[in-house]
């Protein structure tokens, strides 16, 4: 990741657990479509509970200023082929990427993305893929995640280092 426009936030970032819940909802709500923020508080819940996906907060100076959301296995997008089904089996998608507007530009998406990663690796899986309809170029130019048809994926292959690799 090269730098941001700004000096980066030093933000600590959790795995959430219920319990985070309320107090994420508090702080990020406002800057959801308000018609839709009882399904905001269910994804987060949802993500907080299960043990095949995960919520991630990034907070800062006692506030939750940002959230991101992965899970093991998401349906492959409609009229996906056989072989990018077969593709997106072996990747973690992640769901949901947010950061509140005053905290823009200091790094803190780089930071989940790289919470995203780690825990494909630490789940065994090969890679991340993530639907988009306007941040692809975003995707692939900050982070090198490559097109993939509609959908896109960051190539990370576990070795026995652990180290990253990108395909
Ligand atoms: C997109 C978003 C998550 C970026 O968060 P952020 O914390 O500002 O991003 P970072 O500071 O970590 O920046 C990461 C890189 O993206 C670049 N970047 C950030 N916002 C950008 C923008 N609006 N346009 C172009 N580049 C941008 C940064 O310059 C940085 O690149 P660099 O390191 O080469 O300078 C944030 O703007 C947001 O929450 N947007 C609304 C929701 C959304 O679009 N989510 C993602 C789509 S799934």
């Amino acid at each position: 990741m090269s730098s941001s426009s700004r000096p980066p936030l030093a933000c600590t970032v959790l795995t959430a657990r219920p319990a985070d819940v309320d107090r994420a909802f508090y702080d990020l709500n406002r800057d959801m479509d308000p018609n839709f923020v009882h399904v905001f508080l269910d994804k987060l819940q949802r993500y907080a509970a299960k043990p095949d996906r995960a919520l991630f907060l990034a907070e800062y100076q006692g506030r939750i200023i940002a959230f991101a959301t992965i899970i093991d296995q998401a349906p492959a997008p409609d009229e996906s082929s056989e072989s990018t089904i077969r593709l997106l089996e072996t990747c973690a998608c992640g769901t949901g990427l947010m950061v509140l507007p005053e905290f823009r530009r200091r790094g803190v998406a780089a930071t989940l993305v790289q919470q995203w990663e780690n825990w494909a690796l630490e789940n065994g899986l090969q890679g991340i893929w993530v639907v988009t309809r306007q941040m692809a170029d975003w995707y692939h130019r900050c982070f090198s995640y490559y097109i993939h048809g509609v959908t896109i994926r960051r190539g990370v292959k576990k070795n026995s280092t652990g180290q990253k690799i990108t395909l």
